[in-house]
C-alpha cells in the first residue's frame, strides 16, 4: 500500500520535511514498479531511490554538524548501517534475485521509523539555530550551497 504523508511525518523544517516527501515518492514510485512487474523500471527506481536518500544523509550529518547535535554521530551511525543493509539487497537485486518486494516493505517500515523517531529527535535542536542559520549569512550560505553539493 502507497505510503500516505501524514502530520506526524512532518518534522517542521521545510528542507528536510520536502526531502523526506521525496523518499515516500520514490518508495511509493517502487512499489508501483513491482506491481507492473516491469524489472528495468524496479531497478532504476530502485537506484534513484537510494541515490537520494544517500544525499540526504550526508545532507541532514552535515546539518546537525553545523548545530552540534550531540547525537550526531549515532545518527550518522544509524544512517551507515542502514545504507550498507540496502547496497546487499541491492546486489542481490542486480545478481537477478528477486527481492524488490521485500526491500520494498524494509524501505517503508525503516525509513518512515526513522523519520518518526530518529529525525524527530534532532529536529528540535536544529529548529533552535535553524532561525539563525538562515539569519547568519555564514551559515545561511552554507544552506544553500549543502543543497547545491550534496543533491546534484
Ligand atoms: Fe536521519
Ligand atoms: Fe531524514
Amino acid at each position: 500500500m502507497a505510503i500516505a504523508w501524514t502530520r506526524d511525518l512532518n518534522t517542521g523544517i521545510d528542507v528536510i520535511d520536502q526531502q523526506h516527501q521525496r523518499i515516500v515518492d520514490y518508495i511509493n514510485q517502487l512499489e508501483h514498479a513491482i506491481k507492473q512487474r516491469n524489472q528495468n523500471v524496479v531497478g532504476q527506481v530502485l537506484g534513484e531511490l537510494v541515490d537520494y536518500t544517500l544525499s540526504h544523509f550526508a545532507f541532514e550529518e552535515s546539518l546537525q554538524e553545523q548545530v552540534g547535535y550531540q547525537f550526531a554521530k549515532p545518527h550518522k551511525a544509524v544512517h551507515n548501517i542502514f545504507a550498507t543493509r540496502v547496497a546487499k539487497y541491492q546486489e542481490r537485486h542486480k545478481a537477478g534475485e528477486d527481492i524488490a518486494e521485500q526491500l520494498h516493505g524494509m524501505l517503508a517500515t525503516w525509513l518512515v521509523h526513522h523519520i518518526k523517531r530518529d529525525d524527530m529527535a534532532y529536529v528540535a535542536e536544529v529548529k533552535t539555530s535553524m532561525s539563525s542559520i538562515v539569519q547568519d549569512k555564514k551559515v545561511g550560505s552554507w544552506l544553500s550551497r549543502s543543497l547545491g553539493s550534496f543533491f546534484k
